[in-house]
């Protein structure tokens, strides 16, 4: 079984679109996210793009700031103040990498846990840890949302996890885990990464190496999510997994593209739509 991402965000979309009609209709504004983007970035332009597409789509106000790449971590700091003080906005995005010169946890600090659409605030991940309600990172809440698309039953299973990063690795640990899953961390240093991938009836793979987890890794049946997007020399985008092999003895496996990207697009919209109904209703 192929997990279509594309289709199953395409209809989570068309939910959230008519949901935000009614929602702006009766509070007399739409909800507003507001993106920036440091540098051109390729990859990075891409998903911005996207993005943006989306919030067109779902019907939100919002713009794109678009800063050279030399900005200053203070002018940059100045924006997100700036975003963080406007009623009108909801959801403060920075694309994901920054340049050298700036401090990534400081700008991730500067943006308001209310309007921290990506979930990656302190405040908000403290809460997750704690069990309390928040904003969820949107690529995490995207594979869960493909499991519960493709039926697999997650309770008293085995879920390995193969990387270990704040944006993925981490919270979709922690997301499994709350689903009675047992939960394995594997990452870079595990001493027989083969071994503890077969014993996965859940795997879920975040590491950025192309088509790293092969047929010989895989527990026959098991649901296999590919967060990667990797780029290789001919042109091609492919996951972290070698889907060729992987496929036909996987239960249910998500392609690249189009299985997890669009869910994570999709889950922050509905990310956006949150921060703008506790901000209504304050
Ligand atoms: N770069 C890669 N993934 C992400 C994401 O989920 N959010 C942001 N802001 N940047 C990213």
């Amino acid at each position: 079984m192929i997990i279509d991402g594309k289709q199953i965000a395409q209809h989570l979309k068309e939910e959230m679109r008519e949901q935000v009609a009614a929602l702006s209709a009766q509070y007399g504004r739409k909800p507003c996210l507001d993106v920036i983007i440091v540098g051109e970035n390729p990859a990075s332009m891409s998903y911005v793009r996207s993005k943006i597409k989306a919030t067109e789509y779902c019907g939100f106000d919002g713009e794109l700031i678009q800063l050279p790449e030399t900005v200053s971590q203070e002018e940059l700091l100045r924006i997100i103040g700036e975003r963080n003080e406007n009623d009108h906005v909801d959801g403060i995005l920075v694309q994901l990498p920054l340049p050298k010169h700036i401090d990534e946890q400081a700008v991730i600090e500067a943006i308001s846990p209310e309007k921290d659409v990506d979930g990656f605030h302190p405040t908000n991940v403290a809460k997750l840890w704690l069990d309390q309600k928040t904003i969820v990172p949107c690529t995490p809440m995207g594979v869960m949302a493909l499991l519960e698309q493709s039926g697999t039953p997650l309770q008293g299973r085995h879920a390995v996890v193969v990387g270990r990063s704040n944006i993925v690795g981490k919270p979709v640990a922690k997301l499994l885990l709350d689903k009675n899953c047992t939960v394995t961390i594997a990452h870079s240093r595990t001493a027989d990464l083969a071994a503890t991938c077969r014993e996965a009836d859940i795997l879920v793979v975040a590491v950025g190496r192309p088509q790293m987890i092969t047929a010989d890794m895989v527990k026959p049946g098991a649901t296999v999510i590919d967060v990667g997007i990797n780029r290789i020399a001919d042109g091609r985008l492919v996951g972290d997994v070698d889907y060729e092999s992987v496929a036909p003895i996987a239960g249910a496996i998500t392609p690249v593209p189009g299985g997890v990207g669009p869910m994570t697009i999709t889950m922050l919209m509905r990310n956006t739509i949150e921060c703008y109904k506790q901000r209504i209703n304050k």
